[in-house]
């Protein structure tokens, strides 16, 4: 019998951010399940990998170039992704990420953050990440009667990690701006959930993490010890829960919920 729960081929999902390890592994999974997959970003070279990589896995696929923090281009992506595959139906918002000049460090006070630089990564988490985004396209989900929006949050947003003072507020605020949308949206059709990743090796965080060597850093072994698992994440374990979260059949009743996909690292505690 066909499992119709985790079927999305009636699906045409949009991931911004598909071009970096997280929301790459996630337009992966959507395509494996059967979405037309819309990957977008600005680095043509690593989305065009992407929609490479989908289609020979049989899936179909498509590279947008798009810039999150701008409503002119973001809206200029929901348009072409509507006349290429038609009215997009889920949303997932990976574009974000650390920044050493919002990072305190022994040489880099807290007091010395310029609030041009905090403003820089809070915007790129919280308004070009999932403001403009939702603002864009939830709407015309509404209009449509359907849509799953799943917005990346972080074990940062639950209880700040020391050192990463910027993003971690704006994580929160991500976590608190998709309780406000579910809420918002429940009634036209739309859910907006989150997943929490714990700590996966990608481009923004690979200096937090690693020595040119390779080794773990003192802070990627700390991190280990304090993750039960005792290990990183895979990008592609975020898989089920965004299949999950994107699939109507599997996830109807669902919204306004955080998913944790960290090894259990948010329930550790001595
Ligand atoms: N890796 C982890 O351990 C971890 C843990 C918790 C949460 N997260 C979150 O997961 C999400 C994905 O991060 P990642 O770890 O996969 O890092 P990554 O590989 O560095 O990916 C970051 C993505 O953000 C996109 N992006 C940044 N600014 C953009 C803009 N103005 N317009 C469009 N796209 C933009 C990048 O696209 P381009 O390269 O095309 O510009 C890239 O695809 C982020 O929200 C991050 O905070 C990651």
């Amino acid at each position: 019998m066909k499992n119709t729960l985790f079927d999305l081929s009636d699906s045409v999902a949009v991931v911004i951010g598909g071009t970096g390890a997280l929301g790459g592994a996630m337009a992966s999974a959507l395509g494996e399940a059967g979405a037309r997959v819309a990957v977008a970003g600005r680095n043509k070279e690593r989305g065009q990998a992407r929609r490479d990589e989908i289609t020979k896995a049989g899936g179909e696929a498509e590279f947008f170039p798009v810039d999150a923090s701008s409503r002119e281009s973001l809206h200029a992506l929901r348009q072409a992704i509507t006349e290429k595959f038609g009215n997009p139906t889920t949303l997932v918002n990976a574009a974000g990420g650390n920044d050493p000049r919002v990072t305190v460090t022994a040489d880099h006070a807290f007091e010395n953050i310029t609030a041009e630089d905090w403003n820089e990564n809070f915007n790129l988490n919280l308004v070009g990440g999932v403001l403009l985004p939702c603002q864009e396209f939830g709407p015309a989900m509404c209009a449509a009667g359907r849509g799953s929006i799943i917005n990346i949050a972080s074990v940062s947003a639950h209880l700040p990690l020391s050192r990463v003072v910027a993003y971690s507020a704006a994580k929160a605020a991500v976590l608190n701006l998709s309780s406000f949308l579910s809420r918002e949206w429940a009634r036209q059709g739309v859910r907006v959930n989150t997943i929490t990743p714990g700590f996966f090796p990608a481009e923004q965080n690979k200096r937090l993490l690693f020595n040119e060597d390779g080794t773990p850093t003192e802070r990627g072994r700390s991190i280990l010890n304090h993750t039960p698992m005792g290990r990183l994440g895979k990008a592609d374990e975020l898989a089920g829960a965004t299949v999950f979260l994107a699939s109507d059949a599997a996830s109807s009743f669902i919204t306004g919920t955080d998913i944790r996909v960290d090894g259990g690292f948010l329930s550790q505690t001595i």
